[in-house]
């Protein structure tokens, strides 16, 4: 099962991509957990995205393709997988188009996580990341058990660079400008489903499960 999740920043891709992983026991791959790995690890890549990243700017495509090409050779991919942030551009989309064509191979679902842009704002002033193991928390709405502690790994949890105000503000013209596109491309396709994400998690990810399920 190939699943793409799409959506503005902080929609909650991330919390139902592992919801969904989890569920159907495929991997959960998230190019932004991926690039904040490697800039914890002091990586190259992690070096370059990270001045991206910080201004709330897209890595450019060249940076992302390989690494997500590279991803799907991993073993647990065999059965299928749950791209979150990826693809986030046409360019991307199309050269995962391209790279899964040869193999005679597409995407099955392409899931719009819907919510406004007010609701974002106020949502990722809340989130809590844990930049150890990649859980996310919200102070209000999905707590940690231990108020600034990872129930996960037991690390600290912070404040992502990315989720303040202003740096949210300019993601979303991003997202506006660069990623929506991308509703429309899977939309002629015939794999675009839209659920709301203003719901309760549990209810949007009941809604996914029931696209996936019929
Ligand atoms: P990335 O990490 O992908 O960030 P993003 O798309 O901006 O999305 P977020 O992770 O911020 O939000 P989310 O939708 O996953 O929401 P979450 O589930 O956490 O990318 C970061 C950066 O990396 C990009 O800006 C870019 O620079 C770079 N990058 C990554 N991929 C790239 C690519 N392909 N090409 C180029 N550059 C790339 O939820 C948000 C909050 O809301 C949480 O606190 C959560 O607990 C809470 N929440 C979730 N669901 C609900 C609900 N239903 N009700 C109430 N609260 C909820
Ligand atoms: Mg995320």
């Amino acid at each position: 099962m190939k699943i793409i999740m799409l959506g503005a920043p902080g929609a909650g891709k991330g919390t139902q991509a592992k919801k969904l992983a989890s569920k159907y026991n495929i991997p959960h791959i998230s190019t932004g957990d991926i690039f904040r790995a490697n800039i914890k690890n002091g990586t190259e890549l992690g070096k370059k995205a990270k001045v991206y990243m910080d201004q709330g700017l897209l890595v450019p495509d060249e940076l992302v393709v390989d690494l997500v090409v590279d991803r799907f050779k991993k073993p647990d991919c065999e059965n299928g997988y749950v791209l979150d942030g990826f693809p986030r551009t046409i360019p991307q989309a199309e050269a995962l188009d391209e790279g899964l064509g040869k193999n005679g191979d597409a995407v099955e679902y392409a899931i719009d996580v819907d919510v406004s842009d007010e609701d974002i704002i106020k949502r990722m002033a809340g989130r809590r990341a844990c930049l150890n193991c990649g859980a996310t928390y919200h102070i209000v709405n999905i707590p940690p058990i231990k108020e600034g502690i990872c129930d996960v790994c037991g690390k600290p949890l912070v404040l992502r660079e990315d989720d303040k105000p202003e740096t949210v503000k300019k993601r979303l013209v991003v997202y506006h400008e660069q990623t929506q596109p991308l509703i429309e491309y899977y939309s002629k396709k015939g794999i675009l489903k839209s659920v709301d994400g203003a719901k309760d998690m549990d209810e949007t990810f009941h809604e996914i499960v029931q696209i996936i399920e019929g």
